[in-house]
């Protein structure tokens, strides 16, 4: 499976945090929040990843990553988007990267606690479709919210008033080769961006959605709460899976 990270974006929402820099370069406790979604995949056996940036600072992304050396990686790949246009369309990036296979797409705001390896073994083995992982949070109003029956997702809601459960859709999501072709037909949402939500809802609808409620704790980093929230999370309990980086950065140092 391919890995990719979107860390594009203007951050408004952390203005004047970002007027100068992108909101993936920004600490998260003691290091850059772009290394937690890239060790999110290195954890999960996934080494080879594309990250999607944008905007006026992409080139400090080269410099902080570079090969990915630090991760135990020999080689990054990046590109560039111009503009913006939602989490889909920052996806639609990656169609030439992807070559056909399935791929693991992690929003370069969003830290967990615990570890992903057994949701993408699962996908793996699942033979078309999609995957996406669930949380329970209290502010459901924020994020994609699903409606479940039985043992099945029959609908995603974008930042519902009155969600119909009380799980979060978080930002990593698995899909086919398909997306691309979902992606190429989707309309724009009524605040003008191409949403992933509606890419779910594709596979819903083609009864090809399965989902796994995520252990441990999770958050996005993209608000000022989030972005403290993010870094005491990590500072009281995140250590243990990210100690591969602490590690490198130690050696990368000596
Ligand atoms: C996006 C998605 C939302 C998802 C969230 C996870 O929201 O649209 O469905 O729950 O990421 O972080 P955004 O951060 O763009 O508001």
């Amino acid at each position: 499976m391919k890995g990719i990270i979107l860390a594009g974006g203007l951050g408004t929402r952390l203005f004047p945090l970002t007027k100068i820099t992108n909101k993936h370069l920004l600490p998260v406790h003691d290091k850059p929040m772009i290394y937690y979604p890239l060790q999110t995949l290195v954890n999960a056996g996934i080494r080879d990843i594309l990250i999607v940036t944008g905007g006026n600072n992409a080139g400090d992304f080269l410099r902080l990553l570079g090969n990915g050396k630090e991760f135990g990686l020999q080689h990054i790949n990046y590109t560039y988007q111009e503009g913006e246009g939602g989490i889909a369309a920052a996806l639609f990036l990656a169609e030439y990267f992807s070559d056909q296979k399935k791929i693991c797409v992690v929003l370069g705001d969003n830290i967990i606690e615990t570890n992903i390896l057994n949701a993408v073994k699962d996908f793996e083995k699942q033979e078309s479709g999609a995957k996406i992982l669930l949380k329970e949070v209290p502010d459901l109003q924020r994020f994609g919210v699903p409606e479940i029956k039985g043992d099945k997702i029959i609908r995603i809601d974008e930042k519902p008033a009155m969600p119909r459960s009380k799980l979060a859709v978080i930002g990593i999501y698995m899909y086919d080769a398909g997306v691309f072709d979902i992606i190429r037909n989707l309309k724009p949402s009524a605040r003008g961006e191409l949403e992933i939500t509606d890419v779910n809802n594709e596979y819903i609808r083609r009864g090809n959605l399965t989902y796994e409620i995520l252990e441990g704790w999770w958050t996005d980093a993209g608000t000022f709460e989030s972005l403290l929230r993010a870094s005491n999370l990590v500072a009281q309990t995140g250590a243990i899976n990210y100690n591969i980086s602490h590690r490198a950065h130690r050696d990368h140092r000596e």
